[in-house]
């Protein structure tokens, strides 16, 4: 039987050592993160931890921590794997998007996920490393070092935080939600700021919401961390039942698409499933596309007693009924392809 690296062509032990590659320089730049994140201020205009914003929109800014963040990763990734491919927030502010998206080992860095955050001392931020190759998400460290949780996950090899496995709850006690209204809902209001974007992103937020009856899907509740990465940690964790969001980039869900994929959740780009709950004919056969900046992901759903394979039915019910009541709008693919 062929095993999930076979395809890859990436052995057990080498997706191991990345991952533990991961996971010591998201250790290692921690302190600087704390430190950092105590000392930039939004308004602390004029010193060295200030918050810059990025073409005049303060709700997009980056700090000096970002930048030294993403400098320190990519060096010592690139003493380690010279030969690999690196693709980070910040180089990309910087280059813009003129890189190639290739099947080489990438990896695909955010060095503070949640840059608002951040600066308004808001725990939901982090460090995002994640990695792909033949274009397939297969490493994925999320380190929030505020709240103290380190989430890690590896292709075939489970998902963890703080070494504990995910989804942290079983069933009994991990439900499976049957419609909306039973679901804990996470989205992004991004950081754009034009009318229409409010307008559409609003009107998505409201069908949510809304009272079956006036044709919305009153889901229990709807909440935003701030941080794409973080939401998709939740999902993983168990803590909310689905993540969507459309626009972000690919370092801000790189790391975390892998970590709701080994937790036994689902993740749709906008073409195609993955997830070991999906029956064989129904998983995409292409890798999971990070660059087109759509996601949504349902957590791990455990089978109805007596049903086998409805914890995947019901996942994609939940998607059907989330996708037909999100906007539809297409974003620049990030890279060039
Ligand atoms: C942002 C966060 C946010 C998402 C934005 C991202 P950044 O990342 O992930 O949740 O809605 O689209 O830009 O800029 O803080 O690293």
């Amino acid at each position: 039987m062929p095993s999930p690296f076979d395809r890859l062509c990436v052995a057990r032990e080498q997706l191991q050592a990345y991952l533990d590659t991961a996971i010591a320089l998201a250790k290692e730049v921690g302190p600087v993160f704390k430190d950092g994140f105590w000392r930039t201020g939004q308004f602390a205009a004029g010193n060295d931890f200030a918050a810059i914003d990025k073409m005049g929109n303060e709700a997009d800014c980056v700090t000096a921590v970002d930048c030294h963040i993403e400098k320190v990763i990519f060096s010592r990734l690139r003493e380690i794997y010279p030969e690999h491919k690196f693709v980070g927030e910040e180089t990309t502010a910087e280059i813009g998007n003129e890189y190639k998206v290739t099947d080489d080992p990438t990896w695909v860095v955010d060095p503070v996920d949640g840059t608002n955050n951040f600066v308004h001392h808001f725990p939901y931020t982090g460090i995002s490393i994640g990695l792909t190759v033949n274009k397939e998400p297969v490493v994925g460290v999320l380190y929030l070092p505020i709240l103290d949780e380190l989430y890690t996950a590896a292709k075939g090899l489970g998902a963890q935080l703080n070494g504990q496995s995910l989804p942290l709850l079983n069933s009994p006690a991990l439900t499976t939600p049957t419609a909306l209204s039973q679901c804990a809902m996470l989205s992004e209001h991004g950081s754009l700021r034009s009318e229409s974007y409010i307008k559409s992103r609003f009107d998505t937020f409201q069908r949510l919401l809304l009272e079956k009856e006036k044709g919305g899907a009153s889901v229990r509740n709807l909440r935003i961390t701030g941080s794409a990465a973080s939401d998709l940690a939740l999902v993983a964790k168990g803590a909310a039942e689905i993540y969507w969001e459309a626009g972000p980039h690919a370092w801000d869900y790189a790391a975390g698409v892998v970590l709701v994929l080994e937790s036994g959740g689902a993740v749709f780009d906008g073409a195609g499933w993955w997830g070991s709950s999906i029956p064989e004919d129904e998983r995409s056969l292409q890798p999971l596309n990070i660059w087109k900046r759509k996601i949504l992901a349902i957590r791990h759903m455990p089978d109805l007693p007596g049903k086998p394979g409805s914890g995947h039915e019901i996942q994609k019910q939940l998607a059907a009924d989330v996708l037909n009541l999100v906007e539809d709008a297409s974003y620049e693919p990030d890279g060039s392809h």
